[in-house]
């Protein structure tokens, strides 16, 4: 049998002071990598959509206690406590449905905390490799934990928005880290020199991006949605009374002002006359961008697929007031949003290597110790 490491070129001296007898990871090690941060990112998207649904479907308090339901793994084991509480208030937070539905939600959770283990720690082990620093995936590590914590208090506190809110903006956050993680791994054109500042113009359009995700969870962390069934005007005026005091009012339970009173309308009309205005700020900004970038070698692809994405953005914001909050389009309105920042860091990645020579991908990042060598004649 042939001796495969006979064949392979010797480590350089350089290496071999580093780290000992071979610092130099396997191909398969770094594909493995690749896997799990395609499938961590493809899981992240869905979870936030799935969150989308949990709230929307009432099931945030479905297992009123954190991490398990009533003390227990899963429903199954809960079915008395759950069966009690429903007795108790039939149409109140807990169902049986409810609570698999919250379940579900913190098991997928869960299991993309530990992806997220395994791809730290693949990444520590591929620190070598040039171009790979480590800090990111150890970034990501430290989001999904804030991102549990914050899934443990959105149930202990009660839905208070402030946390529901933020819980929904740090999935944005960690969609953008794995993006940025998986746009790494991805050979694409190379992109001609940054004209006109584009890299600049894309960090401020994801700023207002994400301003405008942070308006739109405290929309449905409020149960605004419906604050505002006509449009473009808001109760047949442009300038509806509104008051911002109480309705940005940030300390306060679910429904509450912070004085313990129930919130006014007023104040609801406030928070979803500011979101659906605030979108064609956010909207003209990324649009114009996308339509700039929409022949450009390298950028073409995603600005093309921004500007489809605001086109639906706007569409299903309209359907959720005109056809009154259905479950199918908040749920893509959500998912909307999240496309939204998957393109647009997308753009703002390869932005960032305008000018440069195409960065290697699947081809070319094998280290060459690894590549199999010649069958022999
Ligand atoms: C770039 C544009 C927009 C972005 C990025 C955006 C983003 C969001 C986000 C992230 C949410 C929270 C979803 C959730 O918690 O599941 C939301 C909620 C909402 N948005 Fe937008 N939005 C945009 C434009 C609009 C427009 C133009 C309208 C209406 C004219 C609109 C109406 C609503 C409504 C009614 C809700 C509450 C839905 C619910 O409670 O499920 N949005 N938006």
């Amino acid at each position: 049998m042939m001796d495969r490491t006979a064949s392979a070129p010797a480590a350089t001296p350089a290496a071999r002071d580093l780290s000992g007898p071979d610092p130099r990871p396997s191909a398969g090690l770094l594909a493995r990598y690749r896997k799990l941060v395609f499938l961590a990112w493809f899981l992240t998207l869905d979870l936030i959509m799935f969150g989308a649904f949990v709230r929307l479907t009432d099931s945030g308090l479905g297992c009123p206690d954190w991490p398990g339901c009533y003390g227990h793994f899963s429903p199954l084991g809960a079915g008395e406590h759950i069966r009690a509480a429903l007795e108790a208030m039939p149409y109140g937070p807990v169902s049986a449905f409810k609570a698999w539905i919250e379940m579900i939600h913190r098991y997928a959770g869960a299991f993309l905390g530990l992806m997220i283990i395994a791809i730290a720690l693949c990444a520590w082990r591929l620190r070598r490799l040039p171009d790979r620093s480590p800090a990111l995936a150890g970034c990501v590590l430290v989001m999904v934990c804030v991102q549990g914590a914050f899934g443990a208090w959105t149930v202990t506190h009660r839905l208070m928005p402030l946390v529901v809110t933020t819980h929904l903006v740090l999935g944005m956050g960690l969609l953008a880290l794995m993006t940025w993680l998986a746009a790494r791994e991805k050979a694409h054109a190379p992109v001609p020199a940054d004209p006109g500042a584009g890299r600049a113009w894309m960090i401020l359009g994801l700023a207002v991006l994400f301003l405008q995700v942070a308006l739109g969870g405290w929309v449905s962390t409020n149960y605004a949605a419906l604050a505002c069934m006509d449009f473009p005007t808001c109760h047949g005026a442009w300038l509806p009374p509104m008051d911002f005091r109480e309705g940005y009012a940030l300390l306060r339970g679910l429904g509450q002002l912070s004085s313990g009173e129930l919130i006014s309308q007023d104040a609801l009309t406030a928070i979803h006359w500011t979101h659906r205005n605030f979108a064609f700020l956010v909207i003209a900004l990324l649009g114009v961008l996308a339509w700039r970038w929409r022949r450009t070698p390298g950028l073409a692809g995603p600005a093309r697929l921004l500007l489809a994405l605001l086109a639906l953005q706007l569409l299903t914001g309209l359907t959720t007031i005109f056809f009154q909050w259905p479950l199918l389009i908040a749920v893509m309105h959500n998912g909307g949003a999240a496309g939204l920042v998957l393109v647009g860091v997308t753009l703002l990645w390869r932005l960032s290597r305008a000018g440069k020579p195409a960065r290697p991908g699947r081809e070319t990042h094998e280290p060459p110790h690894d590549r199999k060598p010649p069958k022999a004649a």
